[in-house]
């Protein structure tokens, strides 16, 4: 745990996945917690549920106008966990589609960077600041037919070192935890909810990380005391080597 009490907490894509365990786990170590997601029930239940003061509110991190709203009246911030995103379609590149590479980097990039810029003064206010970016194994690799997610997870990587560099001096940590393969919504909504084809990618896999494993990620990264950074920290399962080069059992 930190040398100090915990503060605020923002997650962004609090709804589900990786997201909501998040809130569970930050909320579990301490910290008061600010959820949005666009689905705003689960996000309420999950304050609820989580408890310590926390707050849901509505965000679409792609709409500047609803970032300015969900920050509105947040004044000092400890941390900020860029966690909404995800996967649209495993076209390759000759075939991708414009709408699906939009909304891959409308998400994974620009969400991010306008949700910090909305939060920096509010993370330097806190006196002890961290930004967490959640990246992805395609971050650091890339596999065919990933060409419009791995390049958006790439630029999540550049961003992340881009504004340590930026930041350097200021009380402003900032990590990145960067999942391989986890068992969430992700690949159903890959597939425009075609849960056979999502089921598919996890067809044998023993033991696909769960959204729980990563949230305990982050927490960590986040008590860490304040003059510790975590520059990046990959997680995969047992079973995956690459992104590509996963063990199945028949
Ligand atoms: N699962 C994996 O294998 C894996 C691996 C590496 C990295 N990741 C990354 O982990 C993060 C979380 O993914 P997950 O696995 O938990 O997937 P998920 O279950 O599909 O959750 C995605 C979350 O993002 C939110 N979201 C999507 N668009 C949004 C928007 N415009 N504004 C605000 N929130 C938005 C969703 O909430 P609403 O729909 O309610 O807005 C949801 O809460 C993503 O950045 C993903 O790229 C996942």
């Amino acid at each position: 745990m930190g040398e100090r009490p915990a503060g605020v907490a923002v997650v962004t894509g609090a709804s589900a996945g990786i997201g909501a365990a998040t809130a569970r786990a930050l909320a579990a170590a301490g910290f008061r917690c600010v959820l949005g997601a666009r689905r705003l029930d689960p996000v309420q239940r999950l304050a609820a549920e989580v408890g310590g003061g926390a707050t849901a509110r509505p965000l679409d991190v792609t709409d500047p106008a609803s970032v300015a709203e969900f920050v509105r009246g947040l004044e000092a911030v400890q941390v900020l966990v860029n966690n909404a995103g995800g996967a649209r379609g495993l076209d390759p590149v000759a075939a991708g589609d414009d709408e699906q590479w939009r909304w891959m980097w409308e998400v994974n990039v620009l969400g991010l960077v306008r949700m910090t810029r909305a939060l920096l003064p509010a993370l330097e206010a806190s006196g002890r600041g961290h930004i967490i970016n959640v990246g992805s194994v395609a971050g650091v690799e890339v596999y065919e037919g990933g060409g419009g997610y791995t390049s958006a997870k790439h630029a999540v990587r550049a961003i992340t070192q881009t504004l340590r560099l930026e930041l350097v001096g200021r009380p402003v940590r900032v990590s990145e935890v960067a999942p391989g393969m986890v068992r969430t919504d992700f690949s159903a909504n890959r597939f425009d909810g075609d849960a056979a084809r999502a089921e598919r990618v996890y067809a044998g896999v023993e033991r696909p990380l769960t959204a729980e494993d990563i949230a305990e990620c982050i927490a960590w990264v986040a008590t860490r005391p304040p003059h510790v950074n975590i520059d990046h920290l990959l997680v995969r399962p047992l079973a995956q080597a690459a992104a590509h080069r996963v063990h199945r059992t028949p």
